[in-house]
C-alpha cells in the first residue's frame, strides 16, 4: 500500500440516532493492512480508513474536512508527529474530536496523550468494541459541544470601497490588527477575485474561504477557527480564495451562515467586500452592524461614494454607513477642512486618514502594524480613533467563549 493514498471505507448502517458520523482511521499501512474493515460496521456511522502518516490526512484538505472524528495512530517516540497531533486535537476542538491509537501502549504515553487535547486513546491491536468506545466518546464530545450553542454575539463590520484602491484593504488589514489587542477579531477576505488582506498581513494560509464554501451546510465554529490563520497581533484572518474563483460562488445563504458562525465565534467580524455590486453583497450589508464606506478626495472617489451612498440608502441602510475618507492631507496645523467633501456627499464624513504612501505602503508590504514602521505615525492614530469610536458605536456585549 502506498503512504497516503489508499483508503477503504465502510458505508453507514442507519440507525436511528441522528446524523451519519464520519470517522476516519489514520494509520500506519502495516496496521491498516492487519484491520478487517468490514467487523467496524457501527450504526449511523461511517468508517474510512487511511493507510498513512498523520501529516498525509493533514495535506488532504478535502478528507480532512470530512471528517467528523479522527482516530490516528500515533508513535510516542517521534516527537515531530506527536507535536503534530497535539496541534490537530487542539486547533479542532470539538468540532473533530481526536483519538490516538498507539502500540505498546504504556501508562505513561496514556497520561501523555490524555495531557493534550485528545478525548481517548486506543491500544493496538484494538477489539472492535474497544474502537467502539472511542467513537461513542468523540460522538458524545460533538454532541455536547452542539448542545452548549452559541457562545458569542460578535458585531459585523463591513469595509466597501467606494471604488478599486481608495485603500479598502489597507485601513481593514490595520484597523484588525490595532483591534485585535483588545477583542477576538476576524477579518474575513469576500474581494474573492482580488483580494490581498492575508498579503498585506504577509500570511500564507492553507486553507481559505474556498474551504467555507465547500463545506455548505457543514460548516460550523471549529471550522472556521481551523480555516482562519492567526497574525501575530491575535487577528484572524480568512483569506480570498488562492484560485480565482467565479463571483457567484458565493451566495446569500452561505454568506449568511458564515456570518453566523463567524459571529458565534468573534467578538468582532470584519468584512473587506469587492467594490462590485454582486447578489450576495446586500445579504453581507444587511447583516453589518457598521458599514464603512472607504472613499479619497478624487472626482471619481467622491462621484462613486455617492453612488454607493444612494444605493446603500434605497436599501434602507444609510444609517449604518460610516463614511472614512483616506489619504487627507493635513495643514502643518494639523487642521482639515471637510466642508467640501461633506457637502459633494451630501452628509458627514466620520473619519479621516491621513495620507503617508511610505508608511503604509512599507507597513502592509511586511504585514505589520504602521507604528513598526513608524512610531507615532499621524495615520496610526487617524486609524486608532475610528476603531475606538466604532468600538463604541457597537456597544459589544460580553462575550461568554
Ligand atoms: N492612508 C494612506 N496613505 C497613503 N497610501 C495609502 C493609504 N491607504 C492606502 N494606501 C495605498 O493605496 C494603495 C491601495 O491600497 P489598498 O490595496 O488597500 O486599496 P483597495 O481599495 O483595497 O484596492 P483594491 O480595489 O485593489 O481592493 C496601496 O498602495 C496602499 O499603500
Ligand atoms: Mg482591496
Amino acid at each position: 500500500m502506498l503512504d497516503g493514498i489508499a483508503t477503504s471505507s465502510l458505508p453507514a448502517v442507519r440507525g436511528k440516532a441522528g446524523p451519519v458520523l464520519r470517522v476516519t482511521l489514520v494509520l500506519e499501512p502495516a496496521t491498516a493492512g492487519l484491520l478487517n474493515v468490514a467487523r467496524l460496521a457501527m450504526p449511523d456511522t461511517d468508517v474510512r480508513v487511511h493507510a498513512g502518516t498523520l501529516a498525509s490526512f493533514v495535506a488532504n484538505a478535502a478528507m480532512l474536512r470530512q471528517t467528523d472524528v479522527l482516530i490516528a495512530q500515533l508513535d510516542p517516540e517521534n516527537p515531530r508527529e506527536f507535536e503534530e497531533f497535539e496541534r490537530l486535537a487542539r486547533d479542532n476542538g470539538s468540532r473533530m474530536p481526536v483519538i490516538a491509537a498507539v502500540r505498546d501502549l504504556t501508562v505513561a504515553i496514556t497520561r501523555r496523550v490524555l495531557r493534550s487535547d485528545a478525548v481517548d486513546v486506543l491500544s493496538i491491536p484494538f477489539t472492535p468494541d474497544e474502537l467502539h468506545q472511542a467513537v461513542e466518546t468523540g460522538r458524545h464530545r460533538r454532541s455536547v459541544a452542539a448542545a452548549e450553542g452559541p457562545v458569542r454575539a460578535g458585531r459585523i463590520v463591513t469595509f466597501l470601497g467606494a471604488l478599486g484602491g481608495m485603500g479598502t484593504t489597507a485601513i481593514a488589514t490595520q484597523a484588525g490588527i490595532i483591534w485585535a489587542e483588545s477583542k477576538s477579531v476576524c477579518l474575513i477576505d469576500l474581494d474573492v477575485q482580488f483580494g490581498n488582506a492575508a498579503l498585506y498581513l504577509d500570511l500564507k494560509p492553507q486553507l481559505n474561504v474556498s474551504d467555507l464554501i465547500e463545506a455548505g451546510d457543514r460548516l460550523d465554529a471549529e471550522l472556521l477557527r481551523s480555516v482562519a490563520e492567526v497574525h501575530a497581533s491575535g487577528l484572524n484572518v480568512i483569506a480570498c480564495p488562492a484560485d480565482m474563483v467565479p463571483l457567484d460562488a458565493l451566495t446569500p445563504d452561505l454568506v449568511n451562515k458564515l456570518l453566523d458562525v463567524a459571529t458565534e465565534t468573534f467578538d468582532i467580524v470584519m468584512v473587506d467586500l469587492p467594490g462590485a455590486w454582486l447578489g450576495w453583497s446586500l445579504s453581507a450589508l444587511e447583516r453589518s452592524d457598521a458599514i464603512c464606506l472607504i472613499t479619497g478626495l478624487s472626482v471619481p472617489g467622491m462621484h462613486q461614494a455617492r453612488r454607493q451612498l444612494e444605493v446603500i440608502d434605497a436599501n434602507g441602510l444609510g444609517d449604518r454607513v460610516r463614511v472614512i475618507l483616506n489619504r487627507v492631507i493635513y495643514t502643518l496645523f494639523g487642521k482639515i477642512d471637510l466642508a467640501e467633501p461633506e457637502a459633494v456627499l451630501g452628509r458627514k464624513i466620520n473619519h479621516a486618514v491621513a495620507n503617508d504612501y511610505a508608511t503604509v505602503s512599507a507597513a502592509i508590504d511586511q504585514g505589520r502594524l504602521l507604528s513598526a514602521v513608524k512610531v507615532k505615525s499621524r495615520v496610526e492614530r487617524d486609524l486608532r480613533n475610528m476603531v475606538t469610536e466604532l468600538a463604541s458605536q457597537l456597544e459589544l456585549p460580553v462575550a461568554r467563549g
